[in-house]
Formats: C-alpha cells, sequence, structure tokens
C-alpha cells in the first residue's frame, strides 16, 4: 500500500451514505462526519421539517445531503426512499441505522404496544432497510451497513429496559448473522453499540439527577458520552480503514460494557 492510500484510508469521496434516524441526536452526528469526509448523505426520518433543519447544518458544513421523509417500520415507505436514493444519487455504499426508540417500563408494567412499537421500529425497521440497501450493494459487488445496538444489548439495567435491551440485543444478532451471509458480496456489517449519550433520546433520564447517577456510576470515564464521541466510529466502520472488519460490535461505551 502506498502512502497516499494509507493517508486515504477514511475519504468517502464519491461514496453515497443513507443514514436512517438522520433528524436524531446521533444520526445527525454520523451525518456530519461523513459528510465531512465526502460522501453524499441521505437523512431519513419521518418529520420534514426536523430533517430539514438537519440537512441545513450539513450544508452550512459543506456537505451534500438529501433529506428523505421515510418511516423505518413501513416497508413500502423505505422502499420508495431507497428508489429515490438511486433516482438522485446512482447508488448506495454506506448505510447507517440510526432510527430508534425507547420505551422504559418496569417490566411486570410494561405494555405490548410499547413492546411492540419497540420491536417494530428497533428491530423491524432496522431490518427493513438493511434488506432493501443490502439489495442495491449486492447488485454493485459491495458496501458498508453500520447498524445501531447499545451495551443494553449485553447488560441488564435497573430502570426498566426490558423492551428496549431484547431488542438491542436483536441487532447484535442480526448485524452478525447479515455479516456472515452478505460476506460473500462484500457486504461489511458491523455495529456501534453505545452507552449513554447526550442526545433528545436520553434527555428524560439525564435531566434527572437521581437516574442520571444510575447510568454514569456505570462509566468509568465518568461522563456521559456527547453526540460527537459517534463520528469517529462511524467514519471508520464506512470507510476502507474497515474493509478487513465484519460481524463486529464496537462500543463506544467510555469503558461500560468491560466494567
Ligand atoms: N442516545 C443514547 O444514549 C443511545 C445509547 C445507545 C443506543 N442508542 C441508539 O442510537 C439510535 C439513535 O438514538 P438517538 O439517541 O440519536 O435518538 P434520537 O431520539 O435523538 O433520534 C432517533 C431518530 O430516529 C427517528 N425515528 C424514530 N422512529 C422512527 C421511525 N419509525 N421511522 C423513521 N425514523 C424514526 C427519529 O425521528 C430520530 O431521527 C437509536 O437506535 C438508539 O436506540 C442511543
Amino acid at each position: 500500500m502506498q502512502v497516499e492510500e494509507i493517508k486515504n484510508l477514511f475519504d468517502l469521496s464519491g461514496r453515497v451514505a443513507v443514514i436512517t434516524g438522520g433528524s436524531g441526536g446521533l444520526g445527525r452526528a454520523a451525518a456530519a462526519g461523513l459528510a465531512t469526509y465526502g460522501a453524499s448523505v441521505v437523512i431519513t426520518a419521518r418529520r420534514v421539517e426536523a430533517l430539514e433543519e438537519a440537512a441545513a447544518a450539513i450544508r452550512h458544513g459543506g456537505g451534500e445531503v438529501l433529506p428523505v421523509s421515510c418511516d423505518v417500520t413501513d416497508g413500502k415507505n423505505v422502499e420508495a426512499m431507497v428508489e429515490r436514493t438511486l433516482r438522485e444519487l446512482g447508488r448506495i455504499d454506506i448505510l447507517l441505522t440510526a432510527a430508534g426508540i425507547a420505551r422504559r417500563a418496569p417490566a411486570e408494567e410494561l405494555g405490548m404496544e410499547d413492546w411492540d412499537l419497540v420491536m417494530d421500529t428497533n428491530v423491524k425497521g432496522t431490518f427493513l432497510c438493511c434488506q432493501e440497501a443490502g439489495r442495491v450493494m449486492i447488485s454493485q459487488g459491495g458496501g458498508k451497513i453500520i447498524t445501531v445496538s447499545s451495551v443494553r444489548a449485553i447488560l441488564g439495567h435497573p430502570l426498566g429496559y426490558a423492551a428496549y435491551g431484547t431488542s438491542k440485543g436483536a441487532i447484535n444478532l442480526l448485524t452478525r448473522q447479515l455479516a456472515v451471509e452478505w460476506a460473500k458480496h462484500k457486504i461489511n456489517v458491523n455495529s456501534i453499540a453505545p452507552c449513554i449519550f447526550r442526545t433528545p433520546l436520553t434527555e428524560p433520564v439525564l435531566s434527572d439527577p437521581e437516574s442520571a447517577k444510575v447510568f454514569l456510576d456505570r462509566i468509568p470515564w465518568g461522563r456521559a458520552a456527547e453526540p460527537e464521541d459517534f463520528i469517529g466510529s462511524a467514519v471508520f466502520l464506512a470507510s476502507a480503514a474497515s474493509d478487513f472488519i465484519t460481524g463486529q460490535i464496537l462500543y463506544v461505551d467510555g469503558g461500560n460494557a468491560a466494567s
């Protein structure tokens, strides 16, 4: 490998990246990161105004961005989002699935409506996006898929994560399953598993000092993560720097999973 190639390991110029949950805390950070390294990014979520606001910030930083409204729980919606991406940008090289929700309740009180909503969004929604984008990547001869898991996939927690933790456990296995199935198509499938990040999703637990302490006490680094802490792992797993890495769950967690 030549020095120039090594220097360009993280370069994403000419790549097209689809980021679900692109108006949320982690999706926005990932989109800004991938766009900064040269990718054209498609950001998707349901609400158009939130997407437009996120898109404006990326454009302001010099990135190319296409906001597309899409509900990841609806197969037809996902299909239409992928078709629009192909119509406007011609290909899909990277998929990062940051659309997700949490519903917290003591296990003995958790309603099935909440259970279904979490599973539909986090598990089915992730799979539908991987399946649609995966078909495109198979026809292109390769690609990078990055799912978003959580430390809750492997660690129980006192504050009521039966549905959410189970959904993220499924994401870990889905990641490994797709990695094995699609290795022959040169599609890398990896996951980023965050601890608690400061985003709209976690505002309710972090704004309450008592529940915040329950989270922070478990993190050796001693703080909640900021959305920017997500960028490096997203760029790495989207780039040629990770070409021989697949089926891995990368814990971006200040040591949470190690303790
Ligand atoms: N913030 C954290 O501490 C943390 C920790 C571990 C894992 N995660 C995971 O990271 C991902 C992103 O979380 P975040 O903190 O950015 O949350 P967020 O609430 O800031 O953003 C979530 C995004 O998902 C979108 N979304 C939700 N349901 C959708 C649907 N049905 N269709 C399309 N889009 C939908 C929202 O509009 C939003 O853009 C989630 O999967 C979450 O479980 C977050």
